[in-house]
């Protein structure tokens, strides 16, 4: 069933706020791959990939509902961040926005009675679970070592071994 216009516009929302986020994650990685921290840049653009990879899950639901998707205009990413620390806290802040994002296209498809968004929708409030637990963890992990360079760099290159990802699957 084909969603209310005002449903394909809230989804073409989300569709651009994912595409944001996906620069948000690379802007990140610049800023860490500056600061000679490769893993931590590496993490960043994998989860730059995946934010696509969300993109186009709601790209394609469009599609298959027969409604139009379409990309809206991204604000160029503001990265103040100066630290390992810094960079991990903007991500945790963007993936509370994203979440919440999520949750009021849950609510406002609820209030139209669309159903068959559910199913798509359930997956992404149990991902943005996953996503805040993952990043909040590296946050706390990051301040753990404090001053201790060989700490930073430990870590550093656990976060580097995240399995690579593509933005096809
Ligand atoms: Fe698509 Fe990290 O939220």
């Amino acid at each position: 069933m084909k969603l209310t216009e005002d449903l394909e516009k809230a989804f073409n929302n989300q569709i651009t706020l994912e595409f944001e986020a996906s620069m948000v994650y690379r802007q990140l990685a610049i800023e860490m791959d500056t600061r000679d921290l490769p893993g931590m840049a590496s993490w960043l653009r994998h989860q730059a990939d995946e934010e696509i990879v969300h993109a186009n899950k709601f790209i394609a639901h469009l599609d298959n509902r027969g409604n139009h998707p379409v990309i809206g205009n991204i604000p160029a990413p503001t990265v103040t961040a100066n630290s390992a620390l810094s960079v991990f806290q903007a991500a945790a802040a963007h993936e509370e926005r994203v979440s919440e994002a999520i949750r009021d296209l849950y609510r406002t498809c609820e209030e139209a009675g669309d159903l068959d968004a559910r199913p798509l929708l359930n997956w992404f409030l149990g991902e943005q679970i996953e996503e805040e637990a993952t990043v909040t963890e590296i946050v706390a992990r990051i301040a753990m070592t404090g001053n201790d360079g060989p700490g930073l760099l430990r870590l550093d290159s656990e976060l580097g071994a995240r399995p690579t990802r593509t933005t096809e699957n």
